[in-house]
């Protein structure tokens, strides 16, 4: 069975994530084997998922107690899994995803404290036994830095959170960093858009030759 490559892109908010994602679709857009990527975010992504994110992000009025939260992330991510991410992945495709498992551990479980880290591993192993991001890209900058480079003032329920929740995410993103630091690329977030840009781009590219160096093929 070809085995494809799965990135995610992980950090708190205002890390500029989502404008590194585009920029790297773009990259993506001008490269010879474009169609074998599959852009996918969370939570939602699938006809469910996107259902789930509105329950989860955008009713202010019926919130969910803090572990129908984590569920529901997961329930949003177990759909997404099953009928995207293994599917693409299978027929040799580069998934990218717009945060994945790192998310709820920094979250729901660092920084809402609702199970551990190595329970929130063991619940993700039951859905989706041994699926991990083969790269990580985490965008680090403080929840200080991030939210006095705020642009507008629209908050949803998570940003909503105070300094010392993102504070927490923050800790919890360090410290699963800190444990896998072959899987998870710690950027500056604080450095300027094309200079951490041209870093993600040098490290997929690395990542890239090293696969095709072991397989002995060209994907590119
Ligand atoms: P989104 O609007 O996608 O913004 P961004 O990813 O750019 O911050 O918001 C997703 C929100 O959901 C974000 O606040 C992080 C949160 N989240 C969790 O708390 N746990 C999770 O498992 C995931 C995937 C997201």
């Amino acid at each position: 069975m070809k085995k494809g490559l799965f990135i995610t892109f992980e950090g708190g908010e205002g890390c500029g994530k989502s404008t590194q994602v585009r920029l790297f679709k773009e990259y993506v857009s001008s490269l010879a084997n474009k169609d074998d990527f599959v852009f996918i975010r969370e939570p939602g992504g699938t006809g469910l998922g996107e259902k789930i994110r509105q329950l989860l992000l955008g009713d202010q009025q019926d919130p969910p107690v803090p572990m129908a939260e984590l569920l529901l992330f997961c329930a949003s991510r177990a759909q997404i899994v099953e009928e995207v991410i293994r599917p693409a992945l299978n027929e040799g495709k580069i998934v990218v995803a717009d945060r994945f498992i790192d998310s709820t551990i920094a979250y729901q479980s660092c920084a809402r404290g609702i199970l551990s880290p190595e329970n929130v591993k063991k619940l993700h192993e039951m859905f989706m036994p041994s699926l991990k991001p083969d790269i990580t890209f985490y965008l680090r900058i403080t929840p200080a830095e991030a939210f006095a480079r705020k642009k507008d003032d629209v908050f949803d329920r998570m940003e909503l959170e105070g300094l010392s929740f993102h504070e927490k995410v923050l800790a919890g993103y360090d410290s699963i960093a800190s444990t896998e630091p072959e899987r998870i690329k710690v950027i500056d977030a604080t450095k300027s858009i094309e200079e951490i840009h041209k870093s993600i781009i040098g490290i997929f590219e690395n990542k890239v030759n090293q696969i095709e160096i072991t397989n002995n093929e060209s994907r590119f």
